[in-house]
């Protein structure tokens, strides 16, 4: 798959193959192929179709593509994500870390793969930073709902239009944690605007996308009241 001049290639996968084989890439997420601005200029056209309420466009959209800056920020992520023994944070051997490989199955291929990102988080091609306008610290119930819902529909747009187009993304939160450090580097407004995560983007290695474990519909479903 190629980006040749202005147009831009596709893969032709079903609604239902991307939905289902759109996977958080991190290992797989190739550092050495640059990634066009217009392809992902394209993804995010496609992406702000999502609903969002009463349609008032709240957010912001940042691309980090300078390799400087890629690596400044990536490294937020990695002073959150790595393991200092001098500052908080996960243990790739400690017992919180060793309890979530448990929890679910494929539990230990997540952390290690998180980690594996974390790694080159600072020499990925391009990062998308999602900023949702407003603070939410004192919404009520449905001003969150409606806060959150009126974003995340977009960034998950995003990822699938990515991975029609040969490209990986990687949701992470983690980032987060650093919130006033991430806002600083970006030169983001705090007052005004939440930051909500990051999202490394390259060219995918490899075509074989599976569908994940989840929970089964029977486990997770009840019809007409809680206890169906
Ligand atoms: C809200 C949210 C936050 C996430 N945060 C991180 C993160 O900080 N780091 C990371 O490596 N993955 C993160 N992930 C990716 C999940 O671990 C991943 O979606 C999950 O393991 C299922 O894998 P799949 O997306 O490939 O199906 C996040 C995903 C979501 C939706």
């Amino acid at each position: 798959m190629e980006f040749q001049g202005d147009e831009v290639m596709t893969l032709g996968l079903s609604v239902d193959q991307v939905l289902t084989t759109t996977r958080t890439v991190r290992r797989r997420l190739d550092v050495t192929r640059p990634v066009p601005r217009k392809l992902l200029e394209e993804c995010l056209e496609i992406a702000l179709q999502a609903p969002n309420g009463s349609n008032f466009n709240r957010w912001h959209w940042i691309i980090v593509d300078d390799p400087e800056m890629v690596a400044k920020v990536g490294g937020q992520y990695q002073a959150q994500v790595r393991f200092d023994p001098k500052n908080p944070g996960p243990d790739p051997d400690g017992p919180e870390v060793q309890a979530m490989r448990k929890r679910v199955p494929g539990g230990e291929k997540i952390l290690d793969s998180s980690f594996a990102l974390a790694e080159k988080f600072d020499k990925v091609p391009a990062i998308l930073i999602p900023l949702m306008r407003g603070r939410s610290e004192n919404y009520n119930l449905f001003e969150q709902s409606s806060a959150w819902g009126s974003i995340y529909p977009a960034i998950w747009s995003f990822c699938l239009a990515a991975r029609e187009r040969g490209l990986g993304t990687a949701w992470t939160t983690a980032s987060c944690m650093r919130e006033r450090e991430m806002c600083e580097v970006l030169g983001i407004p705090h007052e005004k605007f939440t930051h909500i995560g990051m999202l490394p983007i390259g060219y995918y290695e490899g075509t074989s996308f599976k569908q994940a474990w989840r929970r089964p519909v029977s486990e997770v479903l009840t019809y007409n009241s809680f206890g169906g």
